[in-house]
């Protein structure tokens, strides 16, 4: 099999959907990898690093399109790149999609005909999204740091050093959700020697929790009371939760903030989907931060943007074992035999195949088996 990897052309984007360890791998397992001239660029790794595992540098990315078999990329395709969606017949795309949240693409992919499979929709049997995990694992560690960062006084913080120093007490870091993000902040912050309570309302995983850190941090159930009273003297807050499918709830109102630590930071690690915070509105790195009264709000919503060498490997780190079973079965086997990866099966030969993409758009939604 051919796979073709083009260089992301979405605005901001700098990521790359393979790693030479990638490339190795699947040249190893006798297939082609072509890459587009530069695609890793921007996440520091260059050309010769592909070349070195076998694979093909190739400087168009039409003549990269046009001769793969797979398409593997990180985000959903855009406008400029459309044309290129039919330019080979049965081929896979495999990368994020997002499709229920854009009627152009998934109109866009039904139109070229082809296999569409979307990195956000694979779900394990326990129901956790293995190519999801990875950003939040990125955007709940860098939480604490850019955190810390804005708690310096010259960026508009409190003047706190988030560890303290002998005689003078660390920074309270209150952490809402114990999820993959809001874990990896904790360890973060925890391994910045800061202060921690941690809040879910899951009282299992807060449990998971407790043991995980053996006295390293506090855990508290979830609540209206328990938010105020941890919000009310906390130097950070970070905003982890989520609730599938649905609108993040609104955990910190304005009035609250009012009353918070002249220079505290809130980061709204939520924000894709809607914010925590009552006044959370999405923010870009270029200017990520606003004042809600006199605390400092942090709500960029694509945070693993900031690192994109990082973020490259440990996406590509989690699609890997996917990408490779696509590319030695062919996409139809490898689904029968996988059914986490068929559940991000959306879009076969013109056919919604991902239910809530369907219903999203109001479209015919066709059962993936009937295809088989
Ligand atoms: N901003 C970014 O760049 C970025 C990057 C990656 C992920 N995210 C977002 O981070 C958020 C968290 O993702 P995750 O993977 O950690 O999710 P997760 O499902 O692993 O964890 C969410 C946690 O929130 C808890 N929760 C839900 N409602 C709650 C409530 N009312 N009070 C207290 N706890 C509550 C759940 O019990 C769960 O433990 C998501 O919205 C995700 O999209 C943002």
């Amino acid at each position: 099999m051919i796979i073709g990897v083009p260089k992301e052309i979405k605005k901001d984007e700098y990521r790359v959907a393979i790693t030479p360890a990638g490339a190795r791998e699947l040249t190893s397992a006798g297939h082609m990898v072509h890459v587009e001239q530069g695609a890793g660029e921007g996440s520091s790794i260059p050309d010769a690093e592909y070349v070195a595992t076998g694979a093909k540098i190739v400087p168009d990315a039409d003549e990269v399109w046009a001769g793969a078999d797979m398409v593997l990329k990180v985000k959903e395709p855009v406008g400029p790149e459309y044309h290129r969606l039919s330019l080979k017949k049965d081929q896979v795309l495999f990368t994020y999609l997002h499709l229920a949240a854009s009627r152009e693409c998934t109109d866009a992919l039904a139109a070229a005909g082809n296999v569409a499979i979307a990195y956000e929709t694979v779900r394990l049997p326990d129901n956790s999204l293995p190519l999801l995990t990875p950003m939040s694992e990125v955007a709940g560690r860098m939480a604490p740091i850019v955190a810390s960062h804005h708690l310096m006084r010259f960026a508009g913080g409190r003047g706190t050093l988030v560890c303290g120093v002998p005689g003078v007490e660390a920074a309270k870091v209150v952490i809402l959700g114990a999820g993959v993000a809001g874990m990896a902040a904790a360890t973060l912050a925890v391994g910045l020697h800061s202060s921690v309570y941690i809040l879910d309302r899951n009282l299992e995983r807060l449990r998971q929790v407790d043991h995980h850190f053996r006295g390293a941090l506090e855990t508290i159930a979830s609540s209206t009371h328990a938010i105020e009273q941890q919000c009310a003297d906390a130097d950070i807050v970070i905003g982890a939760v989520l609730v599938v499918g649905a609108r993040a709830p609104k955990l910190v109102p304005d009035d609250l903030v009012a009353g918070m630590r002249p220079g505290s930071v809130l980061v709204d690690i939520s924000i894709d989907q809607g914010g925590c915070f009552e006044s959370s509105r999405p923010t870009t790195h270029s200017d990520p931060t606003f004042k809600v009264h006199e605390s400092l709000f942090y709500c960029v919503a694509n945070m693993p943007g900031a690192v994109p060498h990082s973020s490259t490997y440990a996406l590509a780190n989690a699609t890997r074992p996917y990408t490779l079973e696509l590319a030695n079965q062919g996409w139809r086997d490898a689904v029968k035999a996988d059914a986490p990866l068929a559940e991000g099966v959306n879009v076969v030969d013109g056919k919604i195949t991902y239910r809530p993409v369907a219903e999203a758009h109001g479209m015919e939604y066709a059962d993936l088996d009937s295809l088989n």
